[in-house]
This record gives C-alpha cells, sequence and structure tokens, in this order.
C-alpha cells in the first residue's frame, strides 16, 4: 500500500491560499526551510504511523468500528499533511538548492487532503472506506443458501471450472454484488477527487495521477509503447481463441470476433495462466506448472514466504525483519473476521515495521504474487533512512516492477527446479516454449487490462466519459483492447469496472502496464550484471551480489530524483522501451505467429459477434456440433 493512495485524504483548511505561487513576503531563509523540513519528518512519521497502524487495524479486521476509527485517522493525518503544507508555502524558493525545493514540493502537493471544504473531505473518505468494505465483504449466494469469497471461493471456480454456464454464474454474480452497487458512490467519488486534484493545481484527477510521472506526455509514451506490444497479445488471443472453440464451441465462440470474458481463468480475464492446460505447446514435456509440486510437498503460505526471502538475500538485498514475521498476515483468518483480502505491503513509516497482507493459497499464481508483495517491503527498507516525502518508488510503475523482476529469474524452470519445485526439467526447444507460454499466458494477457484501466479513469475524471455511459465505454475500451465482450448485455445498471478491486480503492492503474514494461529492461541489465549471456528467457540472477548491488543503489534512491536517472542508474537509458520484453518472449512469438497461420487465425477480432446466452446454453439452442450429429444419422439413414 502506497503512502500516495491511503494518505490522499485530509482535513480542510479554513483560510484560503494561494497553491503554487508563494506569498510575494516569502521566506527566502533555506536555514530555516531545512529546520522545518526536519521538524516535518519527525512529525510525519509519527502522524503516518497512527494513520497506517488504524488502517490495518481495519483491513485485518473489518468491523463499523474499525472503520470508523481508520476514517478519523486518515483525516488527522490530512490535518497534519494541510498544516505542513501551509508552512511550506510560506517559504520564497528562489535560490534554494534543488533538493529542498524538491522536499519541499512533495509536502505541498498533498492530493485529497488539499481539500478545502472539511464537508467534502469527510464525505470523500467515508466514501472510500464504504466502496472498500464493499468489496471486500461482498459475497454472493446461490439460492442454496450458500454464499460465496472472493478469496479463494469464486477465484477457485474460475480458475477451476470449465463449465461455461457455472463460469458465468460466478462471473455474474461478483459483478451484481460488488460492480452495480458501487454506481452512485463513485460518480461522488470522481466529482470530490477532481475538486482535490483543483486543489493541487491539476485540472483533473487523470492529470493529478499522471504529474507523480513528472513527465508532460505520459498518455504519448504509454501509447507508444502499447502499440508496439499490441501485435504480441493480437497472437496470442488468437492462438488462446482457437484453443478455448476447441473447449466450448461455435455457440459461444466465433474464431473472428472477440471472446466472452469469463471463460480466461480470471475474474478480469487480465491473466491466463489458469488456461495453460489448454495452450501448452508440447503437452508430453514436463510440466512447468508448480501448483501440484506445492500441495503435494505440504507447502504453508509461511514456508512460500521464506522461500521468497532466501532469494532476495541471495542477492545481498535486506532480509524481512523479525517484525515483518511476527505481524504480517500470511493467511485469509479463519476465526469469523472479515478481512481486506487483496494482497499488499504496508510500510508504517516508523523505519522497523513493515507487513504484508495475503489471503495466501497454496498456488503458483500466489507465490509470484508473494514475491510481488516482497518487492514493495525491499523497496520500503532500501529507502527507510530518506526523508518521508522520498520514501516512494521513482515511479509508481518501478514500485511494482521490484518483486516481479525477481519472479523473472525465480519462474525458470531450471530455478524452480534446484529448490525442488519442480520435479523434473528438460532443456530443449520445446520446453523453453512450454516455459515462455507460461509466462505469456501471464505477462503479455495483462497489457491491454493494464493500459486500459486508466484509459478509463482518465476519461472518466476529465469528462469525457459522463455518467450515463460509464458501462458502454468501459465496455468499449475492454473490446478494443483485449477483444473480449461479456456473456450478456450489458446495461448503464451494471457497473461492472467496480468489480475490480483498484477502482473502488482508488489505485490508480498505469503503474502496473509501465512495470510488465520495465520489469523486462530490470532484468535485461540485472542479467549482464550477474554475467549471463544466454537467452533472456533463461536468466537467473540467484545469489549474484552484483546485481542485487546494481538493484539496490537504485531502490536506496527512492523519489529524491525523477525516473529517468533512476532507469539510467540500471539501465542505462533514460527511457521506457519494449524491446527487453520483446526479445524475451522472441521465440513464443515466432511459434504463435506461425501456429496462427497453420490454422487459418488471423489476428484481431473484425467480426462483431453475441455468443449464446449462457442461461439457456446448449439446452434450449442445439450446438453446432449437435446440428452436425444429428445431420451426421440423419445423412446415414438416408444412404
Ligand atoms: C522571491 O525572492 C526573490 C529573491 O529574493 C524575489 O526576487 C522574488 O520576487 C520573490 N518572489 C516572490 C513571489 O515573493
Ligand atoms: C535563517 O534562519 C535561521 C534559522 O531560523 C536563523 O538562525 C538565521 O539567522 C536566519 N538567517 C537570516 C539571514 O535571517
Ligand atoms: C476486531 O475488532 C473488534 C472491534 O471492532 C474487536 O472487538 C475484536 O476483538 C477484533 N478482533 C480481532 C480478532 O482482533
Ligand atoms: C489539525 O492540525 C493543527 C495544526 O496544523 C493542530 O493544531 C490541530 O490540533 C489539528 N486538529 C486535529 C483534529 O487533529
Ligand atoms: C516476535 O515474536 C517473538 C515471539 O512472540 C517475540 O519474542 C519477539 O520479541 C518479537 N519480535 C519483535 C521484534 O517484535
Ligand atoms: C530501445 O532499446 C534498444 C536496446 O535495448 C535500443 O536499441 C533502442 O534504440 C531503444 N529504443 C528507443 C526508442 O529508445
Ligand atoms: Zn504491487
Amino acid at each position: 500500500m502506497k503512502r500516495s493512495n491511503w494518505l490522499s485524504l485530509a482535513v480542510s483548511l479554513a483560510t484560503l491560499m494561494t497553491m503554487s505561487t508563494p506569498s510575494v513576503m516569502g521566506n527566502n531563509n533555506e536555514t530555516a526551510a531545512i529546520m522545518f523540513l526536519d521538524e516535518y519528518n519527525e512529525q510525519a512519521m509519527v502522524e503516518y504511523y497512527k494513520d497506517v497502524a488504524a488502517s490495518w487495524t481495519y483491513n485485518t479486521n473489518i468491523t463499523d468500528y474499525n472503520q470508523e476509527q481508520s476514517v478519523a485517522a486518515s483525516l488527522a493525518a490530512s490535518n497534519f499533511e494541510n498544516g505542513m503544507r501551509t508552512r511550506a508555502l510560506e517559504f520564497n524558493q528562489t535560490g534554494f538548492s534543488e533538493n529542498t525545493k524538491r522536499l519541499l514540493n512533495k509536502i505541498i502537493y498533498i492530493g485529497d487532503a488539499a481539500i478545502e471544504r472539511q464537508e467534502d473531505l469527510v464525505e470523500l473518505t467515508n466514501l472510500l472506506a464504504q466502496m472498500e468494505t464493499r468489496y471486500s465483504t461482498g459475497k454472493p449466494c446461490k439460492e442454496d443458501g450458500t454464499c460465496y469469497s472472493l478469496e479463494p471461493d469464486l477465484t477457485r471456480i474460475m480458475s477451476e471450472s470449465r463449465d461455461y454456464q457455472e463460469l458465468y454464474w460466478a462471473w455474474d454474480a461478483w459483478r451484481d454484488e460488488v460492480g452495480a452497487p458501487a454506481r452512485q458512490d463513485y460518480a461522488r467519488y470522481v466529482e470530490l477527487k477532481n475538486i482535490g486534484a483543483q486543489a493541487n493545481d491539476q485540472p483533473d484527477n487523470g492529470a493529478y495521477w499522471r504529474s507523480w510521472y513528472e513527465v508532460d506526455n505520459l498518455e504519448e509514451m504509454t501509447e507508444e509503447l502499447y502499440t508496439q506490444l499490441s501485435p504480441l497479445y493480437n497472437n496470442l488471443h488468437a492462438y488462446v481463441r482457437r484453443k478455448l472453440y476447441e473447449v466450448y464451441g461455435g455457440d459461444y465462440i466465433n474464431l473472428r470476433g472477440p471472446i466472452p470474458a469469463h471463460i480466461f481463468g480470471n475474474m478480469w480475464a487480465q491473466s491466463w495462466l489458469q488456461l495453460l492446460d489448454l495452450c501448452i505447446p508440447y503437452p508430453n514435456k514436463p510440466s512447468v506448472d508448480i501448483t501440484p509440486v506445492l500441495i503435494e510437498k505440504g507447502y504453508t503460505p509461511l514456508r512460500m514466504f521464506e522461500v521468497s526471502d532466501e532469494f532476495f538475500t541471495s542477492l545481498g538485498l535486506i532480509a524481512m525483519p523479525e517484525e515483518f514475521w511476527n505481524e504480517s498476515m500470511l493467511e485469509k483468518p479463519n476465526d469469523g473476521r472479515e478481512v481486506v483480502c487483496h494482497a499488499s505491503a504496508w510500510d508504517f513509516y516508523n523505519q522497523k515495521d513493515f507487513r504484508i497482507k495475503q489471503c495466501t493459497d497454496i498456488t503458483q499464481t500466489d507465490f509470484i504474487t508473494i514475491h510481488h508483495e516482497m518487492g514493495h517491503v525491499e523497496y520500503y527498507m532500501q529507502y527507510k533512512d530518506l526523508p518521508v516525502p522520498y520514501r516512494r518508488g521513482a515511479n509508481p510503475g518501478f514500485h511494482e516492477a521490484v518483486g516481479d523482476v525477481l519472479s523473472l529469474s525465480v519462474s525458470t524452470p531450471k530455478h524452480l527446479h534446484s529448490i525442488g519445485l519442480l520435479n523434473e526439467v528438460s532443456n530443449d526447444e520445446e520446453a523453453d516454449l512450454n516455459f515462455l507460454m507460461s509466462m505469456a499466458l501471464d505477462k503479455i494477457s495483462f497489457l491491454p487490462f493494464g493500459y486500459l484501466m486508466d484509459q478509463y479513469r482518465w476519461r472518466i475524471f476529465d469528462g469525457t466519459t459522463p455518467e450515463s455511459k460509464y458501462t458502454e465505454d468501459w465496455w468499449k475500451l475492454r473490446l478494443q483492447y483485449q477483444g473480449i465482450i461479456p456473456p450478456v448485455t450489458r446495461t448503464e445498471e451494471d457497473f461492472d469496472p467496480a468489480a475490480k478491486f483498484h477502482i473502488p480503492a482508488d489505485v490508480p492503474y498505469i503503474r502496473y502496464f509501465i512495470s510488465f514494461v520495465i520489469q523486462f529492461q530490470f532484468h535485461d541489465a540485472l542479467c549482464k550484471a550477474a554475467g549471463q549471456t544466454g537467452p533472456l528467457h533463461k536468466c537467473d540472477i540467484y545469489r549474484s551480489t552484483e546485481a542485487g548491488t546494481l538493484l539496490s543503489n537504485m531502490l536506496k534512491k527512492g523519489s529524491s530524483e525523477t525516473w529517468p536517472n533512476a532507469m539510467e542508474a540500471i539501465t542505462g537509458s533514460r527511457t521506457m522501451n519494449a524491446t527487453a520484453l520483446i526479445s524475451y518472449f522472441q521465440p513464443l512469438i515466432t511459434y504463435l505467429e506461425a501456429e496462427n497461420e497453420r490454422n487459418g487465425d488471423v489476428p484481431g477480432w473484425p467480426e462483431s459477434y453475441t455468443p449464446a446466452d449462457p442461461n439457456f446454453g446448449v439446452t434450449v439452442q442445439p450446438s453446432t456440433a449437435a446440428i452436425f450429429l444429428c445431420l451426421f444419422f440423419i445423412l446415414a439413414r438416408i444412404f
């Protein structure tokens, strides 16, 4: 959990202030400014600790009381930030060092805390808590009275079932439960967030979120990257579409159209790893799925975290401290407590308390998530001695990338075999393609989703998408980028975006898209530092302290410099660049192109298409296969 998210709440100023222009009589004494910054730092650690602690209590035990306490703590932290902002604005920064200016400005631009009217801020803070509680406690029920949590119940149905109707039930019930009911709240949230953005000198909240990247053209930058990557996605999409066609048939899949959204093994069709068994190029080669081994060997969540920790320390990085092991929530509690299951990593700002909260399931997906969350904690620990305003990622995408970079090494079959998580490996081209397919189903499948989530919200915040088009525009983007359609018609009564955590939880998303690109740049650079010369997808930086040092030198800088500097320090380049990702997947790209051509499958989804209604399915509408079977028997009798 990032400070910029939970902390974006505050009590208002009674007085109006001019934000960006320091007062004419501004204090131009830098020594005084530095003394102020020291005082800020001491107090911020105390104030933020209280806020994070209350938020942790609520997140690990959702009750009305804990929600109220968390809202109160959040408002107190905002009041603190607002008071400090007022004082920071009293300085005339002319002639100050870059460092002093940078720190002062980070205390001046404080997100929602800058909202002027107290009632607006209180309303927003409560709205956020209400939306998060609805999402985290939602449990749709069947007619027999059985109710299903998202984690683990619905997640398991989505990943394990191949029954079109059952999948549809889980997909639709979750959206009815937490999507549609959030619609009114969300519309109000948008208004209030825009008020906050304007108090930070930005035209709307999308622009405010983008401002964290400190570049003018984030939209063009990300669009360019997506354009470079979309052919990979479209090739994978066409390949997977045929595999799904073989399972579900022509009633549900058009080989030249988009695919129903609920059959990808994932509630949001954002990772397709659960389709690996259908998609594996060479099924007779040893498996690359570690889930069965984790179960067979009796892995517990704790042991999975220990394996991850060992990888970090093998690079010479900082081990998780005793507080982490004592206080983290690594499993879903079974004492009846409601918790926010969505995995997150926590910095308590007191330089020693760092935690993870995760409802860990014994699966490959969760093993990867563990490394992801540990990456956040590693970043927190590396920059813990910096002034509080610098305890952030170089940009939010950097924070998301750290653990994933390590996962790229951990996931290689050779590494998994060496730590006993794969029973056998084989080292040839076919085995390579199996492995790359598993990576592609996790990484390439995600790219359009990672890209469109904030395309969607940027347009809502800037007014391009009015409330009357919330559903229409969501599905337009889902079709345009992901090539997927809802299994049944959606209307403006629905609000499917709120069925994804980051929408009700107010967490920006473009960071994940950026992370998925730059993690391959980082991997490339660390592999070179580790002296690895083979193909990128075979590189494992395990035990390379050279790679670890290169990484930690960047992590230690936090956000004290702009991200192009941090990027340059690690990769030698100042730009985001998809070349490393493409080169990692090159053998698979070649394979997918050839397979699609062989099958006559054309990437893309030019034909508009409405799949058969899942509520009736084959019982009402005979499937194509059934018609052919009937025809066959009729013909067989005649001739
Ligand atoms: C800030 O200080 C500089 C140098 O002392 C002065 O020229 C400038 O007018 C001041 N700016 C404001 C906005 O007070
Ligand atoms: C600048 O501020 C410091 C700390 O308050 C003070 O000791 C010093 O005298 C001030 N310098 C000037 C020129 O006012
Ligand atoms: C959860 O919070 C409530 C207060 O709302 C408290 O009474 C209860 O003991 C807490 N449960 C746990 C397990 O901490
Ligand atoms: C708000 O902050 C001011 C200092 O800026 C402090 O005096 C006041 O006690 C704070 N109020 C609350 C409710 O925390
Ligand atoms: C962690 O828990 C153990 C056992 O309860 C305790 O002895 C130890 O003091 C705790 N360590 C910290 C740093 O809280
Ligand atoms: C991207 O990186 C590659 C090397 O990894 C380099 O050859 C290429 O010029 C870069 N492209 C851009 C646009 O920076
Ligand atoms: Zn994360």
